[in-house]
């Protein structure tokens, strides 16, 4: 079976026969409803046994000596990423900031985007309403509860909650984007306001992912040209193809406080799977951490940046000039994060191929040509694990790369 294709109704239903089972699904049940009910609920001061990792996966959590009790940050070592000006990149100065944007694309897989234009009150806006959203009661939430990876609205906790075997420390609620006519009737109506603040950052957000994507292509040394329009099939115009209207999913994530953080995780290491994704991570709570040679390490809040990175989608198009980089969310016992992500890619239908302006006799094709149905079909059939999704379109004599 491609998707688990349960209506919400059908996953309650069985739920709630669990409950006259023993007490082990009774507590099963109640993860099934997400960290913030549990949290709320419970008065929990133990992390429950279904959130705790093997020990080789646990994060190491440091905290600082000069770190008070009040401090915000989850400690560890910190990572500065690149700052890209986007300023600079629609200047005169572009080819230098091209430049920096192929070293943080190549050397990070991850950067800060700063001075992008989208203003602040768009930002806060949308951050509010998310942050309304998760403090509704569980049942308004609720309404948007499925296992249907393809629904327009899809609410739920940790990564995949019915096949996970761990659970992670997180909540969420993933909005599909495009096209807007036609996925916004079925968005949440509650908080009122909702479907207004967030077809605006939506519509926002994806014109600024298709600025970025034009110069991540020029940094590539790629220029589209009109009569690329025929060579469609090769892959060739994928500017045209994301103008016309890509895929974008939106996904806020709440991470509640945690009784024992350095047991579990707000997000287990993953890549994204889409071109480029821009992450509004919290301005005060950190959490966010980039693998970087070899090490684990914390990516700083700037307020107001976008933390913009790598998808698998562009580093199959570049060939692997580009690489998607992994990354987790720690949690801590304190303060409640909340994140959005914007994650952008071809549309739905269309095929990812390495750019045949990037192949050649000294760099061969380096992975297969990737679908949505595959990707979904990966990850409807196990659980996610690092880049296992992308080493699996690895075309096998490359795989040393
Ligand atoms: C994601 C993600 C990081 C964060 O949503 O894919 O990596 O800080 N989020 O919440
Ligand atoms: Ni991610």
């Amino acid at each position: 079976m491609l998707v688990a294709h349960m209506s919400p109704a059908m996953v309650m239903k069985s739920e709630e026969s669990y409950e006259d089972n023993d007490e082990r699904e009774v507590y099963h049940h109640q993860y099934q409803k997400g960290v913030k009910q549990l949290v709320e609920n419970g008065r929990i001061h133990t992390l429950p046994q279904r959130y705790i990792l093997p020990a080789s996966d646990r994060p190491i959590i440091t905290t600082s000596e000069e770190q008070d009790d009040d401090s915000n940050f989850v400690g560890n070592p910190k990572i500065e990423l690149p700052i890209i000006d986007f300023f600079e990149l629609i200047g005169p100065n572009r080819p230098q900031a091209l430049q920096s944007l192929a070293h943080a694309c190549q050397h990070y897989g991850f950067f800060q985007l700063v001075n992008h234009g989208i203003s602040e009150e768009v930002i806060r806006k949308m951050k509010d309403v998310m942050g309304r959203f998760f403090n509704q009661a569980y049942e308004e939430r609720a309404k948007h509860m499925t296992s249907d990876m393809k629904a327009a609205v899809r609410y739920g906790t940790s990564f995949s909650q019915n096949k996970d075997s761990v659970f992670c420390w997180r909540d969420f609620l993933k909005l599909l984007c495009h096209p807007l006519s036609h996925y916004l009737p079925h968005w949440p109506q509650s908080p009122m306001d909702l479907r207004e603040v967030a077809a605006t950052y939506a519509e926002e957000t994806n014109n600024l992912f298709l600025k970025l994507m034009e110069a991540i292509l020029e940094s590539l040394g790629i220029k589209e040209e009109e009569e690329d329009e025929d060579e469609d099939d090769n892959n060739n115009n994928i500017m045209k193809k994301l103008e016309e209207g890509g895929s974008q999913m939106m996904v806020a994530n709440l991470y509640p406080p945690c009784p024992e953080p350095d047991l579990t995780l707000g997000m287990p290491p993953h890549s994204d799977y889409g071109l480029l994704t821009l992450l509004l991570q919290d301005e005060e709570v950190e959490g966010l951490q980039i693998q970087f040679q070899g090490n684990w390490l914390t990516v700083k809040p700037i307020s107001n940046a976008f933390v913009v990175n790598v998808g698998d989608h562009l580093e199959i198009f570049s060939n692997g000039i580009y690489k998607s980089v992994l990354h987790r969310v720690l949690v801590n016992a304190r303060k409640s994060r909340t994140s959005v992500a914007s994650l952008h890619s071809l549309p739905f239908n269309c095929t990812v191929k390495p750019s045949l302006k990037l192949i050649n006799d000294a760099n061969p094709k380096r992975y297969k040509d990737t679908d949505f149905h595959t990707f979904l079909a990966y990850v409807s059939s196990r659980e996610p694990k690092g880049k296992d999704f992308l080493h699996s379109r690895k075309l096998t004599s490359f795989t040393s790369h």
